[in-house]
């Protein structure tokens, strides 16, 4: 494991990144392009072996850091020890809460809240401090937020509390900007908990009512988040990246 180091930069090509979630998925997608420009980028995770793979397979000035995003003690030793943040991005998340609402188990649910919703906001609270005077933050939600799939009202509820708060958070946090990304279905590990066959016809299903055909790359998220957070006239917007999945179809 390798510790972040202060950044004295604080340039675009050189600013310092906070990918929480950042050892797999769209996280490591988004880890991978702003390395890639040059900043120094820290991933955060719960898995020590994952995250030192990860940062080898993203390279540059890469440092990681083990953690747990729903222990508010882990969440508070990260930011005691990390060097001013120009640009956090937020994309850890568990897996419940969804269902069909008459079967909907909302214990389940409340999990699913204490999985994404609360580590999302004590992440952001906990950074408020570390954060430079311009900084970027980018929350991930998702478009079961404002769609209308069948089986996720408990994910809507999940990701919509998430998109209705970043309009009043950017006028508050102001000059430091606040947006979302809210992704549509994109292959990345997290659907690994579906058996494979399953998966593939799922995501088949899902391409044939897509307009663009198919879902989507960890790469095109982050390449969505990177724009929010680099374009300094950009904050309090949710930005769709869902290959059209979820716009209205008119019935
Ligand atoms: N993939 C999709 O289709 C999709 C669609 C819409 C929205 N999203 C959202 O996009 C975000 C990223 O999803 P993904 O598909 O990239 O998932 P992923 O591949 O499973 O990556 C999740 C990342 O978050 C970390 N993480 C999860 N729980 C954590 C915790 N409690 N503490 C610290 N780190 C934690 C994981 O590492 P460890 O497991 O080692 O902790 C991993 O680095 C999530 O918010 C998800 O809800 C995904």
């Amino acid at each position: 494991m390798t510790t972040a180091t202060p950044s004295t930069t604080r340039t675009d090509t050189a600013a310092h990144v906070v990918v929480m979630g950042g050892s797999s998925g769209i996280g490591e997608a988004t880890a991978t392009l702003f390395a890639a420009s040059g900043a120094e980028v820290t991933i955060t995770g719960r898995d020590r072996a994952k995250l030192d793979e990860a940062a080898a397979r993203i390279g540059g000035k890469t440092a990681t850091h083990p953690m747990d995003a729903t222990a508010q003690a882990d969440i508070d030793a990260f930011f005691a020890t990390t060097a001013p943040i120009d640009h956090l991005v937020v994309a850890v998340s568990g897996a419940a809460g969804s269902g069909a609402f008459a079967e909907l188990d909302l214990d389940d649910l409340a999990h699913g809240f204490d999985a994404k919703f609360w580590p999302q906001l004590r992440i952001l609270k906990a950074a408020l401090g570390h954060l430079t005077e311009r900084a970027s933050v980018t929350l991930i939600t998702a478009a079961s937020a404002r769609a209308a799939f069948p089986g996720t009202s408990g994910l809507a509820a999940i990701n919509g509390a998430l998109e209705a708060m970043i309009p009043p958070l950017a006028v508050e946090l102001a000059p430091r900007r606040i947006n979302a990304v809210s992704p549509g279905v994109i292959d990345t590990p997290w659907w690994g908990r579906v058996p494979e066959e399953q998966r593939k016809e799922l995501f088949a299903g899902l391409a044939a009512t897509t307009p663009v055909g198919r879902v989507g790359r960890p790469e095109e998220v982050a390449q969505a988040i990177n724009s929010l957070a680099v374009n300094g006239f950009i904050t309090g917007v949710v930005l769709d990246c869902t290959g059209g999945a979820n716009l209205p179809t008119g019935r």
